[in-house]
């Protein structure tokens, strides 16, 4: 099938052309994110395939209809940025990939806890400026803090096991709790609880109206000063504005963000000669207890190689009328 796919890079293309051997697709690689004012370039391709900050609004939707799509194939887990419900009045099918690597996205979570913790980067700067004191630089064990995991699906529940092989307490709050985890000692406990308790808080929840900005200046007062607080999850979990007030009053002990609210036009995107126009942003990088990575906790081999395998799977799954085992449908 004729795929024009959007806002493509180069770390994705080779495993998409390898896993494309086997299911023969005419992939048209695309470098613009799918906007209304791009949405025109998928004229005569039934199917298209975003990534996690095109705009799939309903304008994009409608025009990418009128122009031949009935395939919107999601080379991503979260489908937050779909508008469902015009995609369904329009008759247009989405399909994800909902499960590619858990352990790509929880490692890196730990990732930025650890480079956190351990003063990583600023370690790093200063001994490459020959500086090799330690003044500043302390951190504590992981073993015997309390780890509060929010969302145990896939990616969290890695994250809770993890979190247990540092000998850290573990709890977790989830509308569905997942038994393995209880079984394994982690403790189900509300949401304010998590927050009252927790020394390190990691996000894994979807982004939805229910867990919009569900870190606000309410649940950040409620956590422990000293608190580090990890988002692997999406933006707008976190209100930004309360997180910069919280760190201005040295509320959080660090925050490590692979997502950012207002990521669209900025992550992906080189922006080192042009600048930074984001002012929330530009506030945030000021704070040294605070990194940020630009949306790539997927980024493995493992994950890429079976995101391309995923997607291109379930554009055949279309183009052959099966059924659509990875389909999206609004609630
Ligand atoms: P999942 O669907 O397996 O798990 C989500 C969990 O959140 C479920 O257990 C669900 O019951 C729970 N949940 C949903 N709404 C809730 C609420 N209001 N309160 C409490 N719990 C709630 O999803 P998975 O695969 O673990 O991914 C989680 C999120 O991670 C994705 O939705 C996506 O936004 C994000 N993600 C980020 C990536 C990155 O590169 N930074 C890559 C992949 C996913």
């Amino acid at each position: 099938m004729k795929i024009a796919f959007f806002d493509v890079h180069r770390f994705e293309r080779q495993s998409f052309d390898q896993a494309n051997q086997k299911w023969g697709h005419e992939i048209v690689y695309l470098e613009p994110r799918l906007t209304p004012a791009t949405a025109q370039l998928a004229a005569s391709f039934p199917s298209v395939c975003a990534f996690v900050n095109d705009q799939l609004n309903q304008r994009t939707l409608q025009i990418l209809h009128a122009e031949g799509v009935r395939l919107i194939a999601l080379r991503s887990a979260g489908f937050n940025h779909v508008d469902l419900n015009a995609a369904e009045k329009l008759g247009l099918q989405v399909v994800r990939v909902p499960a590619y690597s858990p352990h790509a996205v929880a490692e890196h979570a730990v990732a930025l806890l650890l480079a956190l913790n351990r003063k990583m980067i600023r370690a790093h700067s200063r001994i490459q400026e020959l500086n090799f004191s330690l003044d500043g630089l302390v951190g504590f064990d992981l073993c015997g803090k309390t780890s509060g995991i929010v969302g145990t699906g896939r990616i969290g529940t890695v994250m809770a096991k993890i979190m247990k092989g540092f000998e850290c307490e573990v709890l977790a709050f989830d509308l569905s709790p997942n038994p393995e985890l209880t079984r394994l000692g982690v403790q189900y406990v509300p949401a304010d609880q998590l927050y009252a308790r927790s020394d390190i808080i990691s996000l894994h929840v979807p982004l939805t109206p229910s867990t919009h900005h569900m870190i606000n200046a309410n649940s950040l007062a409620q956590m422990k000063p000293g608190v580090f607080l990890i988002n692997t999850g999406r933006g707008g979990l976190i209100d930004t504005q309360a997180l910069i007030d919280a760190l201005k009053r040295g509320k959080i002990g660090a925050a490590g963000l692979d997502v950012y609210e207002e990521e669209e036009t900025i992550f992906f995107q080189d922006l080192s000669e042009s600048g930074l126009q984001d002012d929330v942003l530009a506030r945030l990088l000021t704070f040294p207890n605070v990194l940020i990575t630009s949306h790539q906790a997927f980024l493995t081999h493992e994950a890429l190689s079976q995101i391309a395998e995923t997607t291109l799977a379930n554009i055949s799954a279309f183009e052959r009328h099966e059924a659509l085992i990875n389909a999206v449908r609004s609630q």
